[in-house]
């Protein structure tokens, strides 16, 4: 039997804040619950223990009934030898994983089951970019050849047996089990981790971590299925919006879509839209191409109406007509993470939709609303056409493809993401 032990014993004091690092919520979920995730994902963990401070357990154990939750101890060391405790006596292979580090892969996880059908213990590791010096009292003692130096992380992987007996027998004190290992004399092995699998240590690092999320943001992969579903969709009519009500009939839908016969630069949204629905998508927007000096305050007000201001109306209704909970999409754009000339005023009521849309997710989180911005890449879209006459259309987006992306996010329990949809394609040629 092959175990994964996660480390979430610890204080976090360099991270500082009421709650410890691995506790604190990233887009809807736990810092920890996202390496419990990619752990029960992988099908030869047979077993997860989680090891948790005493005033978590009751909280961890009624959340995670089919894991073994046990508690940690004053030191990381103390806190992993607890979960080789709780073991099961016919161990194999067991993972020990820290429960700050969120973004741990699946190919990460094999990779380190695979070096262990060989080797007695296992780090994971990544190559040092920066050069490593060795300070003491300021002043440069040792400067390493880089080209051997790696940076640690977890997961660590071993044979039970020899885990468990470095545990017994060595006794430095060490925030990594490998060391026990080392001291042992068992021969350590690396396999390559990840970027992505850094440790959330300060608080920038969280910051860090929700950029990451919009890269490598966790789309449902579930076939997709709306039957039955209730949808609006404002801006239904022009080019992502409509693909997107087609995409949404195909799953079998109910879909209401509005154009520009709703006027949502007013104050009010028609009486006729106050129905139970289960998702809305608001993917309305004006766009105006013009310098900032060419631009009127009349045109300011208005693209930062229709794009920002009928997002209170939206939302709002949401909250009203959303008894059972459901999904509210934002499509934002892909300049609302770089402004740029001649789109002044459309880039900043983009980007306000994405700080907006974390803010609304959390305070919707209590009625179920999950509440997410996309943001699409240029598409090829009639608003587009019009902004960019003569435009090489094959380094567009297909809007069909960007819909498929979108849908995605109306269901399951993904909130508060700002997804930035990016396709190799384009990738490739913007670089
Ligand atoms: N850990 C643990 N038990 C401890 C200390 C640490 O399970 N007594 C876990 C942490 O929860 C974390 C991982 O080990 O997931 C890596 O430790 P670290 O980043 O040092 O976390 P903390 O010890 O909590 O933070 P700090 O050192 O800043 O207090
Ligand atoms: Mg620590």
């Amino acid at each position: 039997m092959n175990v994964a032990i996660i480390l979430a014993g610890g204080k976090g004091e360099r991270f500082g804040g009421e709650v410890p690092k691995q506790f604190v919520v990233l887009h809807g979920h736990r810092v920890m619950d996202y390496a419990i995730k990619a752990f029960e994902q992988h099908p030869d963990i047979d077993k997860i223990i989680l090891v948790v401070p005493a005033n978590w357990k009751s909280e961890i154990v009624s959340e995670y009934p089919q894991h073994t939750v046990v508690l940690g101890g004053n030191t990381r060391r103390e806190s992993s030898h607890n979960g080789l405790l709780a073991c099961p006596a016919n161990t194999n292979k067991v993972l020990l994983h820290d429960a700050a580090r969120p973004f741990l892969d699946y190919n990460t996880i094999q990779r380190v089951l695979e070096a262990l059908n060989k080797a007695d213990a296992v780090d994971t590791a990544i190559s040092a970019t920066d050069t490593i010096i060795e300070v003491k009292n300021g002043v440069i003692t040792n400067m390493p050849i880089r080209d051997y130096l790696y940076q640690g992380q977890t997961p660590q992987g071993f044979r039970y047996d020899v885990i468990c007996k470095a545990h017994e027998t060595v006794f430095v004190e060490t925030t990594d089990d490998i060391r026990l290992a080392m001291e042992m004399g068992v021969e350590c092995v690396s396999v390559a981790g990840s970027q992505f699998n850094f440790k959330i240590t300060s608080s920038n690092d969280l910051y860090m971590a929700e950029r990451v999320t919009q890269i490598n943001a966790t789309k449902t992969a579930k076939p997709l299925d709306f039957k039955d579903q209730k949808v609006l969709v404002f801006g239904g009519t022009g080019g992502i919006g409509s693909a997107l009500v087609t995409k949404f009939e195909e799953q079998g839908a109910l879909v209401t879509s509005v154009g520009s016969e709703i006027d949502l630069s007013k104050d009010a949204l028609p009486e006729t839209l106050n129905k139970e629905w289960d998702i809305i998508i608001h993917s309305a927007g004006l766009f105006i191409k013009k310098p900032f000096f060419e631009l009127s305050i009349e045109e300011w007000d208005l693209v930062m109406a229709v794009n920002l201001r009928s997002t209170f109306l939206i939302a709002k209704l949401a909250r009203n007509t959303m008894k059972k909970g459901g999904w509210l999409t934002f499509i934002g754009s892909s300049s609302s993470h770089r402004g740029r000339t001649s789109q002044s005023v459309y880039a900043a009521s983009k980007a306000a939709l994405n700080n907006l849309t974390q803010s609304l997710a959390a305070e919707f989180l209590d009625c179920n609303i999950r509440v997410n911005c996309i943001n699409p890449p240029r598409t090829n879209t009639p608003m587009r056409h019009n902004a960019f006459p003569g435009e090489n259309q094959s380094l567009l987006a297909d809007p069909e493809m960007v819909a498929e992306d979108i849908l995605r996010y109306c269901s399951g329990d993904e909130t508060g993401h700002i997804v930035n949809l990016k396709y190799t394609s384009q990738f490739q040629v913007s670089r």
